[in-house]
């Protein structure tokens, strides 16, 4: 049923699809640690197109397809010529005639949808501008292998609401029926076209959606998730996105309010809580702040499962590249 197909954004499969592949990376996870060879994609090729940088992403789709048997190829922004000297089109078509599919991680989703079209091979979203449909596979799995079920949660996330993985948790929160509370200003809430679409699937799952401004929205959390205040691409607007986020940081007196004591605290990475890098260094000298997003004392308490979570994008992706282009048939787990 998954065979031939892309993965461009999270509506491109329903419930039992995206569970399902849930499920399989908890197989491949078992699989994995005990050296079980997991080989569906002996001598397959693959691209891994990616116009943003990444750690995590590139990292899981070069290990997962190693494991799998196949040979990854990474494509820079200063390898090809994709967009710059090549249309999208071609660049699709050659790549489609080389290899049996691509990953694809840049700024618009239109052109993420293009290639798939005019490729012709199983086309996987690494992110875009809009969202963030592998990260998806892998959350919902680790909320999955914490409380063993995604039954009956809510998930609170704090912080920029207008973002790729806000716009995708939402989403999907929905489409899996989990409850989902988004708090941020409101100049930095979802766009109506993407609470209406979460809308429509909240109808059918009977999953609770609220979007509010109080941070008092956190209490009845079981997950709290939150990402950095300036995603790639948006640099142009540091001073402004602090000025509105200040308030929204994940710190001790937020989570304090949690009734759920056994919340996890999660983060799609990379984060901004080490002031030891060289960007959060500029970034306190210039706007005289020590943290951002989420405080150190969070990101490091027994609550964080960021790490749990970073480690399954790798078996997430295997599973969708297993399951879209596998030479097996994909197992009834
Ligand atoms: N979470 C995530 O996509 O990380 P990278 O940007 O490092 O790939
Ligand atoms: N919202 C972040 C996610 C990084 C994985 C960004 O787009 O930069």
């Amino acid at each position: 049923m998954f065979q031939g197909r892309s993965f461009l954004k999270e509506v491109d499969y329903n419930k039992n699809e995206l569970l399902y592949l849930i499920d399989f990376a908890i197989h491949l996870k078992k699989l994995k640690k005990q050296h079980i060879p997991h080989k569906y994609l002996q001598d397959k090729n693959i691209a891994l197109i990616f116009e943003k940088t990444s750690t995590r992403t590139r990292a899981a789709f070069t290990t997962a397809a190693v494991d799998l048997g196949a040979h990854p190829e990474f494509l820079g922004p200063n390898d090809i010529q994709l967009g710059k000297k090549e249309s999208i089109t071609d660049t699709a078509k050659v790549l489609g005639s080389m290899f049996d599919g691509i990953e694809f991680r840049g700024f618009k989703q239109s052109d993420v949808e293009t290639l798939a079209k005019a490729s012709d091979v199983p086309v996987w979203n690494g992110l875009t501008d809009d969202w963030h449909p592998t990260q998806m596979l892998a959350d919902f799995m680790t909320i999955k292998e914490h409380f063993g079920t995604l039954d009956k949660l809510t998930l609170a996330y704090v912080g920029d609401g207008r973002n790729n993985v806000a716009n995708s948790l939402l989403v999907t929160a929905a489409i899996l029926g989990v409850d989902v509370t988004i708090v941020a200003p409101e100049s930095l809430q979802p766009p109506h076209a993407i609470q209406q679409l979460a809308r429509k699937y909240a109808m059918k799952t009977q999953s609770k959606i609220t979007i509010r401004s109080d941070i008092n929205g956190v209490e009845n959390a079981d997950i709290i998730y939150t990402d950095v205040w300036v995603s790639m691409g948006e640099e142009a607007q540091t001073e402004n996105r602090i000025k509105l986020l200040r308030p929204y940081q994940v710190n001790k007196t937020l989570t304090d309010k949690i009734l759920n004591k056994d919340f996890i605290f999660m983060h799609c990475l990379p984060s901004f809580h080490d002031l030891n890098t060289e960007i959060m260094k500029e970034i306190k000298w210039k706007y005289n702040i020590d943290e951002l997003e989420v405080t150190d004392e969070v990101f490091q308490s027994k609550n964080a499962v960021v790490f749990e979570q970073a480690e399954n994008r790798m078996h997430t992706i295997k599973a969708v590249m297993a399951a879209t282009l596998g030479n097996l048939f994909v197992p009834k787990i």
